[in-house]
Parts: C-alpha cells; structure tokens; sequence
C-alpha cells in the first residue's frame, strides 16, 4: 500500500502529464474541474437527487456490448452519414447547453467554431449567453440548429423562431422534457444556480479558481457587462446575477402537445422533439409532423427515475420504423459509446458534457480536442467491430447474452 505522500506525487505526476496530453474524455473532464469553480462544475457535471439516473447512463452503455467480426476490409471506416440533408463526417451534433458562455469567456462562440471546424452543427440554446445573431456572425460556416424553450409569453417565442429562420437555420430542437427546475441537490448545497448569488462559499470558491475569475467573469464584467440570456427580449433581460421578475421569459408552466403543434405551423423546416422516451411519444410526435426526435433522458439532468435514452431507444427504433430522423444522447464520453447509440437506432448523436469538459480546458482547441478524440476512437470501434461504413452498424452488432442453460 503506498503511503500517503507516495500516492500524492503520483496524483500529482498524473496531473502533470494531464496538462501535456489529455487522452480522452475523462482526462478533459479531470482538467474542466480544476480549471472551473466547483459550484460550476457541479452544475455541469452532475445529476438531480440520488443521481440513480446519472450512475444508470454509465452502466446501461457499459453493458452494451458490440460484437468483433473479423477479417472484413477496415482499413479506412467510413465514419460520415447524413442527418437532414447534410453530410456530418462524424455522426455528431454539439448540443444545446444553457450555460456554456460561462465555462470560457464566449464559450458558444468557440464551441460552435470547434463544431464548424469539425463540419458538425452547433446547436443554439434558447438559455444560451451568446445570441444566435453573434455565434452566426463569429463561427461563419458553421452549421446552426437551434434549441427551443418555449416562454409563457407564446408571442416572445414566435419571435424567436422568426430570429432562427432569419439567419438561415434549418433545423429546430423543441425541448419537452423539462416541466420544472429539476432538483439539482449539489447546487442546493454548493450554492450555485441561475440567478448566481452572491456568498461567502461562492467568494472563495472564485478566489480558489482565479484562472476562471480572472480570464472569464472578469473579461465580461470589463467588456460587455455581467452575462444575460441573450435570446431575452432587452426589456426583459436581466444579468446572471439576479433574477427575472417578469413571467413573460418564464419558461411555460403548462406546456402541451398543442404548443407543439403551434409550433409545427410556424416552422417550415425540420422539427425535432427533444426528451422523448417512450414509443408512444415518439408516435405522437411523428403524427403531428415531426421531422425526427432525440431520445434523451437529458443527460441524467432531470428526472431521476426516467430510463436511460440507450434502454429506451430500440424500442422506439421499431416503432418509427424509419419514418424521422432518430437523434440520441446521454452519456456519451468514448467513441465506442457513439456506436452503441447508432447499433441501438439512432441514426446520429447529441453531445453535451464532453464538449463542454473540452471548452472549459482551453476553449476551441479544447472542444475541437475532444471531437477528434471521439472521433478516433469511433474510427477505432469500428475498425475493431469489423464495420467499414457507419450504416453498417446495426442492431447485429450488439452482443445477446445466451441464457445460461440448466
Ligand atoms: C450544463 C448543461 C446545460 C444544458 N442545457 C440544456 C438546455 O438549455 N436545453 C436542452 O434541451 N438541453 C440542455 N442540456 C441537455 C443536453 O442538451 C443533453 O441532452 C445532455 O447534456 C446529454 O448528455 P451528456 O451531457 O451526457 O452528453 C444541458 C446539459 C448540460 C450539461
């Protein structure tokens, strides 16, 4: 057993050679930690009440396992499909997270520059702190989705529609999964949330990250002002420091199918249901004229109990039968995880965390860092899968445990 002081200097010669070469995701996310105030990090990282929905993310794509078949021709796997029209070389979209602007100073905007540089779309939070206008305009050539949060105020989120189709966006993500603010137990006690409120424990949780002070709250405070929600109209706008008091911007207590009806005759490009797990959900959507759907239990962000989006997925597979695009997420830290939503269903995935993990190390370079990581290690899967296209990677592939006999 090495002693304490042993153990110390290998922590501390493992930190070090994480500062030369992050490897995977977990190293991005052991860097993401130390670089960000815990209570941010904590709200990024972490799960609602026990976390039984977090832990059973990680164990449900654990225990799939994919099969290898051998001596097929896989000398260069063709990792690209197309999504919408659109040819991604990876079968990624970055995903809508509300508070990426605060993990780097213009954290969208560099996320969305990774994406692009990635050829991988960028999708647009309505709680984001960089507007659609401004990421459009500073990532040119990135291909923008956007994330919808309907308000209380329906007009309000008409106008944001009409924004979203002004700029040329395609392709919208209507989230359905979020009714309440979940129950985030490591903010309740760390103190962090929307609005951030000033603290004992959050000013020296500050003084304990001045990298983070210094290089993102304090190049805003200097330039353009404490952050807002940038999709809120100017008169309803209010800095990350305190909190709205108009119900306009809240975010709509009674939300149903005909919200999303409405907003299937408002939108003429593709919509897409984000939050669903269940078949008849799925149905439900598909016959209000969805163009796809994200099966996703939100990361593990919201409800505690909801099956995991890789559990849910095959049987919503079966009942679309084809008929909309099938987007994934949750979870997804390796390539091979990647592969498993694909084998699973999903025609593509959403990812939120890892990047985010890349973006709060060192910006673009960092999230660009992490996509070619995944990107590799898809490349990998595949390869050792015996699988030279992505369209290749069905249900097959996924390892069926023989029941033991006797
Ligand atoms: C910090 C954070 C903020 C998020 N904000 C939103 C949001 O505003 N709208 C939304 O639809 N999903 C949001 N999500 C959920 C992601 O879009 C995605 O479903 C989830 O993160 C996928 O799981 P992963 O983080 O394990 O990849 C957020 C996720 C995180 C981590």
């Amino acid at each position: 057993m090495p002693s304490n002081g042993v153990q110390r200097r290998e922590v501390h010669r493992h930190d070090r050679y994480l500062r030369m070469k992050p490897l995977n995701v977990a190293d991005y996310r052991r860097l993401a930690k130390k670089r960000l105030p815990r209570g941010m990090f904590e709200y990024i990282d972490r799960g609602t009440e026990d976390e039984v929905g977090l832990r059973g993310i990680r164990n449900a794509l654990d225990a799939t396992k994919l099969c290898q078949n051998l001596l097929n021709d896989v000398s260069q796997p063709d990792t690209s499909t197309t999504v919408f029209g659109k040819k991604l070389p990876i079968p990624v979209i970055i995903s809508p997270t509300a508070v990426a602007g605060l993990v780097w100073h213009d954290g969208e905007v560099h996320l969305a520059r990774a994406a692009g540089s990635m050829g991988i779309p960028f999708c647009v939070a309505t709680q984001s702190m960089t507007s659609m206008e401004d990421i459009a305009e500073r990532a040119k050539g990135t291909d923008l989705w956007f994330q919808l949060y309907v308000f209380e105020d329906r007009s309000l989120t008409r106008d944001l529609l009409v924004r979203a189709k002004a700029l040329g966006i395609r392709n919208l993500l209507f989230t359905a999964d979020t009714p309440r603010s979940p129950k985030k137990e490591w903010n309740m006690r760390n103190g962090f949330g929307i609005p951030i409120k000033p603290s004992v424990a959050g000013g020296l949780d500050l003084l304990a990250h001045p990298r983070w002070s210094f290089s993102v709250m304090l190049r805003y405070i200097l330039t353009t002002g404490m952050p807002t929600y940038a999709h809120y109209p100017p008169e309803y706008r209010t800095s990350i420091t305190r909190a709205s008091v108009w119900d306009n911007v809240k975010l709509a207590r009674k939300l149903t199918w005909d919200d999303f009806a409405e907003v299937r005759r408002q939108w003429d490009g593709n919509l897409v249901l984000k939050g669903v797990l269940t078949p008849s959900d799925a149905g439900r959507a598909l016959k209000l004229g969805a163009d796809g759907i994200v099966v996703s239990c939100h990361g593990g962000r919201n409800m505690d109990c909801a099956p995991t989006a890789i559990d849910a997925l095959p049987r919503i597979a079966d009942a679309v039968d084809g008929r909309m695009t099938i987007l994934a997420d949750s979870g997804i830290r390796r390539g091979s995880d990647i592969a498993k939503y694909i084998a699973t269903g999903a025609d593509a995935v959403l990812i939120g965390r890892a990047t985010l993990y890349g973006t709060a190390t060192a910006g673009e370079k960092g999230a660009r860092d992490v996509l070619e990581i995944l990107r590799e290690e898809l490349d990998h899967c595949m390869a050792f899968t015996g699988q030279a296209r992505l369209d290749d990677i069905t249900a097959d592939l996924i390892w069926k445990q023989t029941p033991a006999v006797g």
